[in-house]
């Protein structure tokens, strides 16, 4: 009977399931960058965690883009550290970080208007190393995007600005990268073609892609993201979960023109409290 049985020993306490914080695929670590004289970024840090939409946010001229020219090595990192998938890139040039996996898709249009869709993405194929079967990848794209395949032929310059969009996020994917930095994605297009092109970054998560995107359209591009960024006059002010960022009602305040509050909970590199 049960009730002879000697007595089990007690349980262990419960372990707390060890944290495995997700691998950071990128790290930016004090970067001071700027244009002639002019410093525009004072001390950026953050990080990005491997296979999560991370958005950074902040207002016009915080320095969002200029972040991503100094991690894609457009501009100069006059101090500080960039790290991606474990190496030290600060001040690699493009070309090399294109090989390590890192693809940057610029704010605006940024296809060859007078090329023929197919013309556009043969041309990733010049930055693809040798030993890549590159139609295979070009045809495996107009399967996932029918239109580029309907489109081949036309002109770059007569698709709406969603299809050039994707385009470029299709041109960018040829070379199969880690990790995807794309500047305001949404500017600019319909309501319904945000709606494409953002779920299109969710299927490059669900396929093990990290993404790193600034949005202006803070609301929709938070709603979809894990973490989130808020840059300030340069420098960090925030970095938390995006539905944390989210619910925050300085966001909406930052987004006004007004600064978030200095006694912010998670500031990262903020100046000291004068
Ligand atoms: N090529 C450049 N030469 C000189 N100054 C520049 C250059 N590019 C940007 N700046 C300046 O750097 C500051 C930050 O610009 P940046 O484009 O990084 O801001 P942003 O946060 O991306 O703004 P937005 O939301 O308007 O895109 C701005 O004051 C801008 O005028
Ligand atoms: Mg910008």
């Amino acid at each position: 009977m049960a009730t002879d049985a000697p007595s089990a020993p007690a349980p262990p306490p419960q372990a707390t399931p060890p944290l495995v914080p997700a691998k950071a695929i990128l790290e930016l670590d004090g970067v001071v960058a700027g244009y002639g004289r002019t410093t525009i970024l004072h001390g950026v840090s953050f990080t990005v965690k491997q296979g999560a939409i991370t958005t950074v946010i902040g207002p016009n001229g915080a320095g969002k883009s200029t972040v991503f020219k100094v991690v894609f090595g457009l501009l100069r990192a006059r101090e500080g550290k960039v790290r991606f998938d474990g190496r030290d890139i600060t001040n690699v040039e493009p070309r090399r970080l294109l090989s390590l996996g890192l693809c940057y898709v610029p704010q605006g249009r940024n296809v060859f208007p007078e090329l023929s869709v197919r013309h556009n993405l043969d041309l990733a194929g010049v930055a693809a190393g040798s030993g890549i079967d590159f139609p295979a990848r070009i045809a495996a794209a107009m399967e996932r995007f029918p239109m580029l395949r309907s489109k081949a032929d036309r002109q770059a310059s007569t698709l709406s600005g969603g299809e050039q969009k994707i385009l470029e996020i299709a041109r960018g994917l040829l070379l199969d990268p880690k990790l995807v930095l794309i500047d305001e994605p949404s500017i600019g297009l319909s309501p319904l073609m945000v709606q494409e092109v953002f779920a299109v970054l969710a299927e490059l998560r669900a396929k093990g892609v990290t993404v790193l995107m600034i949005e202006q359209n803070a609301k929709s591009a938070l709603g979809l993201s894990d973490q989130a960024i808020v840059l300030e006059l340069g420098r960090t002010r925030h970095q938390d979960s995006a539905a944390a960022i989210l619910a925050d009602p300085r966001i909406g305040q930052l987004f006004l023109g007004g600064a978030m509050g200095q006694t912010a909970p998670h500031v990262v590199d903020a100046p000291p409290l004068a």
